[in-house]
């Protein structure tokens, strides 16, 4: 069943929450390694970048249940990370973060919010359904995958009202 927004509660996390949001990730990301991972090479050159980074996570009997984050950009904000422990997906919970994120765009006056995801994950139509246009598409020769031969990396747009 889908959960309505009073379901649960969105905030954003502070330190305390870093063991949880480690989890959370670890539990979304398992079945979509399979699909595709950053070659060691790649891992060994990600550097922190200077733009400001807010994370979000969502709160359901004090349990943190998904968790996203996102960069301000001067134009737009850059979603990252989006994770929903795989027992609440389908339930809408990704949705009411990105409308979160989408209204924290609006009221900082960036018209667009960025995500970019990888094709073969099949997350491209689940997030056509939340908004979001593809406007870019790229070979993702920087992922290495143990099912497919190519991986695609898709950059997807939603534009919100200001
Ligand atoms: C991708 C992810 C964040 C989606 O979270 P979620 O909370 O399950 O998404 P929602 O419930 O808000 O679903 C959004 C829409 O996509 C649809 N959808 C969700 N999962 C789907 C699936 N596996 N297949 C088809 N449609 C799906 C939902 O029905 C919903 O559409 P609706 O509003 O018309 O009902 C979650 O599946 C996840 O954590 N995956 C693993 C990590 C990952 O891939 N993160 C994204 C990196 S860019």
């Amino acid at each position: 069943m889908k959960h309505s927004s009073s379901d649960f509660l969105i905030r954003e996390s502070t330190s305390a929450d870093e063991k949880e949001v480690a989890e959370v990730f670890a539990s979304a990301f398992a079945p979509v390694r399979m699909i595709y991972r950053p070659t060691l090479e790649t891992l060994s050159h990600q550097t922190k970048h200077p733009w400001e980074e807010t994370r979000l996570v969502a709160v359901i009997n004090e349990q943190i249940v998904a968790t996203v984050q996102f960069d301000l950009h001067e134009e737009h904000l850059h979603v990252i990370g989006l994770a929903v422990r795989p027992e609440f997906q389908r339930k809408g919970i990704a949705g009411h973060l990105l409308n979160r994120i989408c209204d924290h765009s609006a009221s900082t006056g960036r018209h667009k919010v960025v995500i970019e995801t990888i094709k073969e994950t099949g997350n491209v139509p689940l997030f056509e359904k939340l908004g979001f246009q593809i406007v870019n598409e790229v070979i993702a020769n920087w992922c290495i995958s143990e099912i497919h031969d190519q991986l695609h990396f898709v950059t997807m747009e939603r534009t919100v009202v200001v």
